[in-house]
This record gives C-alpha cells, structure tokens and sequence, in this order.
C-alpha cells in the first residue's frame, strides 16, 4: 500500500514562457479522508493554457495559486477510500485534484462519470471545459450558417477541434490554422476542414486571401495578435469574431499592442468575449452531441500524452511553448 503522495509544487511566478524551473516536485503523506470526505487518485492530469495566467494571479478565474502550493488543475480520478454517502470505491470522477498522485474532497464541484465506452481523458478535453468552450462559443456566438466560412486557429487542439467540427457538422465550409504541416494534414484528413494554413510556412494574408473567396463570416480566436490581425483584412460583412483566447500573451509580461480595429467597423462586425462558464448550461447538450458523433465516427480528437507526474512541468511548457499536439495530458498511475 504506497503511503507517499508525489506532487508538483509551483515554485514561483515565471517571468515569460515558464520553465521547468519554476516547478518543484515533493513528497507529502498520502492523507486519510475524514467524515464526509473521499480519498480519490488521480488519473489523467489536463494541462489547460489558464494556468499561466491564474500562475501570475489573474482575477479572472477566482483562483489564488502562491508559491509552495500544489499546482492547481483539472484531473479525472479515482475513488479509493470514501467516508462521503455517493462515492464509492471505483468511482471515477471529474475534479479538481491539481497536480498530485492522490487527493481529498468532499465532492464539491465534482462530477461522477458515467462507465460508458468514451474514453475516461476525454472528459478533460472534448466532453469536458474545453470542448464546451468550443462547442458553446461557436454555437451560440459564431452561429455557423451552412455554406459560410469559418476560420479557427489553433485549430486541432481541443478547443479549436471542436469549434470547427461544430461548424463543419453545422454545414459550414472550415478553414483551420495551424502550426505544423502535420497539423495541416490532420485539420484537413481527420477533421474534415475545407482546408489549412500552416502559418509558419506561408504569408497568412496571401492565404486567407486564396481559401477565403467568400471572405470570412465567423472567426473563432484562439491565439490573438498577428492572426487575428490577419483575419481582420478579409472579414464578411456582419462577421462574427469569438475572441476565446490569446495564448500567446499570458506569458508576456506586459500586454502585447493592440491590433487596429478599423475593419471590424467596416464590416460591421461584432465582437464579442467568450467565457465558458456563462455557458455550463449546455454542458449536457454538449456530452450529449459530442458523444454521439464520436460513436458514430464524425468526430475526432487528438492528445498529447507524457506519462508520469514528474513529467508534468515539461509537458505544461511544451503546451506553453506551443509544442503540444493535441489536448495536452499527463498519464498518472500513482498504482
Ligand atoms: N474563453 C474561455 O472560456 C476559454 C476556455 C478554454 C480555453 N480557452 C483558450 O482557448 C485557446 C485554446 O486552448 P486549448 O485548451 O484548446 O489549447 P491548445 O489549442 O492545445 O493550445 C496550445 C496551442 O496554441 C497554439 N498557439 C498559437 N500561438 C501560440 C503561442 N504564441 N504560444 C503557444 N501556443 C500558441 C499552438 O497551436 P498551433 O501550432 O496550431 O498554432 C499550440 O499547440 C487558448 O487560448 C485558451 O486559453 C478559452
């Protein structure tokens, strides 16, 4: 019976991209769950990009992470021992264990899953916060009509992959942008996109330009700066631009200039921020919907997987650096 619970603590507060160095790993008793509580371990650790800016104690997310604390984080775990009526041993669960081997709660905020065919990581990221994000966002401030065109960047990770699944399954014509030639060929293969851009290897306006002919009617923002200034030469009249998230800038210590917004006014377009959270009312629609296209082979994800807590802190720079491909996860089995 292992005693000792590995866990990773943050360090300090990075100054720019983060480093494993800002990291440190540590070694506390595995804790015995009192009355009213259940002692789970953890399973798969999710590495979201929020965690940079809750690292520097940004207010959005009501969250406060010091220094010597254990990194906070999403995590499916499992049930061990429980003293809390509605949790039994073998349970799997949806929580907030951070990034440690074993964890306490009293089941606030926790969702029990369901034992079904899905995979138990894919409740971090496409059934889970990010597929909702994209799910929601794109449905409820995109609205897709069939035969416009969607734009979405940072288009195979889980947020991006299922915006532009929605749209695509909406009947909408998907153009993804993405980082790699590899990530290309899989928006366009796997995901069903119309087409790609590798922004790395061509001149994103001449781009757009060419797989956008009808211009662009939804933008769906993951990353912010020179991209969305991109896509701001070649909106439709009346587009809709979700501004989801703008990676690139959490770890930059001061923000970054802001883009000129002299085309949004000529389009008429509307922009609007997307929080997930105004949107939890669709999470069951969402597991719902996305369930039932991955069944039935419409729907597809990718994961970046590194094995072992201890391998967390790299694996969440490389996420940072924008290395990963695919929902970035750690694989956990404290045994
Ligand atoms: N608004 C909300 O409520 C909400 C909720 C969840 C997530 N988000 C945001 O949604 C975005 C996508 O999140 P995700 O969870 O799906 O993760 P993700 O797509 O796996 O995020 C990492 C990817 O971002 C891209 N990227 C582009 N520019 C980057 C840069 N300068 N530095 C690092 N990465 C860069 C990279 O893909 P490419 O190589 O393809 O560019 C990288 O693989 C993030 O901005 C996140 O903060 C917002």
């Amino acid at each position: 019976m292992r005693t000792a619970n590995r866990r990773v603590l943050l360090a300090r507060v990075p100054t720019g991209l983060p480093t494993p160095a800002d990291f440190k790993l540590d070694t506390a008793p595995i804790p015995e769950p009192l009355e009213g509580e259940f002692l789970c371990r953890t399973l798969w650790l999710s590495l979201d990009p929020y965690y940079r800016n809750v690292m520097k104690g940004h207010p959005l997310y009501g969250e406060v992470l010091r220094p010597g604390e254990v990194m906070i984080g999403e995590t499916v775990a499992q049930v061990v021992v429980s003293r809390l009526a509605g949790y039994a041993p073998g349970d799997y669960i949806v929580g907030r264990n951070g990034w440690q081997e074993f964890a306490l709660s009293k089941g606030e905020g926790v969702c029990k899953l369901p034992q079904e065919d899905l995979p138990l990581s894919a409740w971090l990221g496409v059934l889970g916060m990010p597929g909702l994000t994209g799910y929601a966002g794109m449905l409820e401030l995109g609205g897709p009509e069939p035969g416009e065109t969607v734009v979405v960047s940072a288009a195979t990770g889980p947020v991006g992959s299922t915006a532009g699944q929605v749209a695509r399954l909406a009947g909408a014509r998907v153009i993804g942008i993405a980082g790699s030639a590899e990530k290309c060929d899989y928006a366009v293969h796997e995901l069903g996109y119309a087409a790609c851009i590798n922004y790395r290897a061509q001149d994103l306006r001449d781009a757009l330009e060419k797989a956008c002919p009808d211009r662009i009617h939804v933008y769906f923002d993951n990353v912010g700066g020179e991209t969305l200034n991109a896509v701001f030469t070649r909106l439709a009249r009346g587009a809709r631009i979700i501004l989801c998230g703008m990676i690139g800038a959490y770890s930059m210590e001061t923000p970054p200039a802001g883009p000129w917004l002299g085309p949004v006014v000529a389009a008429r377009a509307h922009l609007q921020g997307l929080v997930v959270y105004d949107h939890l009312h669709r999470q069951s629609e969402q597991v719902r919907a996305v369930s039932a296209w991955i069944r039935a082979g419409h729907f597809k994800w990718k994961e970046d997987v590194s094995v072992g807590l201890e391998r967390a802190p790299e694996a969440f720079c490389r996420l940072m650096r924008g290395e990963n491909f695919g929902k970035a996860l750690v694989r956990i089995d404290p045994g």
